[in-house]
C-alpha cells in the first residue's frame, strides 16, 4: 500500500475483533515511531505499550462517570499505546519561544504508528479523553513523563472494504479552499 492510499483508507476504528496483534507487527509499529523526526532530534518521547486486559479495561474508568461512553470502546481493544514526552528533555529554545515542540514530536511519531498499523490492516483510534492523574497511576508512569495521547489498536471487527479499513464510512472533511491560503492569509486556493 502506498502512503497516500493508507491515508485515504484509514478510519478511526472503535470495534475490534478478539484477535491479538502479533508481536512482530507491534514491533514494526513501534519502529515507525522510533524513526520519526523530532525537534533537534531530541526524541524526548516514551511509549507505554499496554497489552494486559486488566489494565486496558480500567482506562475508561479514568474519566468522569457521565463521559465514559466516549471511551468504553477501549475495553475491547487488544492494545493501547500511550504516547508520552519528558519535559526534562525539552529544549531551552523551545521554552523561550513557547513552541511546544515535544507535543509535535510525539504526535508525529504517533501518526507514523497509525499509518504503519493501517498498512498492516490494524485499526487505530486516537484518544485524547482520559483522566491524566488516574491514568498515570494505572500505568505507574514516572513523574517526569506527561501523556500526550493514547493510541488504541486492534484488528477491526468488521471486514475491511476497498474504501476503508473496517468498512467505516468517511467522516466529513472541509474542502481545501476552506483551509488553505496562498502567500497571504485570505488569498484563496
Ligand atoms: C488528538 C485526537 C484525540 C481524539 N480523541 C478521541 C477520543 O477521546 N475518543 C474517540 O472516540 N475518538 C477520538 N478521536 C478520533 C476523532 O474523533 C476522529 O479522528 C475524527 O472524528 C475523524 O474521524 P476519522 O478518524 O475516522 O477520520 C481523537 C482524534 C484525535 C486526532
Amino acid at each position: 500500500m502506498d502512503v497516500f492510499k493508507a491515508i485515504q483508507w484509514r478510519r478511526s476504528v472503535r470495534r475490534f475483533s478478539k484477535q491479538k496483534i502479533e508481536r512482530k507487527k507491534v514491533l514494526q509499529i513501534l519502529e515507525s515511531a522510533r524513526l520519526a523526526p523530532s525537534s533537534s532530534n531530541r526524541q524526548a518521547w516514551h511509549f507505554v505499550v499496554v497489552d494486559e486486559r486488566s489494565i486496558i479495561e480500567q482506562i475508561p474508568r479514568t474519566v468522569p462517570v457521565g463521559t465514559r461512553r466516549i471511551v468504553t470502546f477501549i475495553q475491547n481493544a487488544p492494545l493501547v499505546i500511550a504516547g508520552c514526552y519528558t519535559k526534562a528533555l525539552t529544549h531551552v529554545i523551545a521554552q523561550l519561544t513557547g513552541h511546544e515542540n515535544h507535543l509535535i514530536d510525539v504526535s508525529i511519531a504517533m501518526t507514523q504508528m497509525v499509518l504503519a498499523a493501517t498498512e498492516l490492516g490494524i485499526g487505530t483510534c486516537w484518544v485524547g479523553w482520559y483522566g491524566e492523574s488516574r491514568l498515570r497511576r494505572l500505568l505507574d508512569l514516572p513523574r517526569k513523563y506527561r501523556i500526550v495521547a493514547l493510541l488504541v489498536l486492534g484488528y477491526p471487527a468488521d471486514k475491511s472494504s476497498a474504501e476503508s479499513i473496517g468498512d467505516i464510512p468517511v467522516r466529513p472533511r472541509k474542502q481545501l479552499h476552506e483551509i488553505v491560503s496562498y502567500n497571504k492569509f485570505g488569498q484563496r486556493f
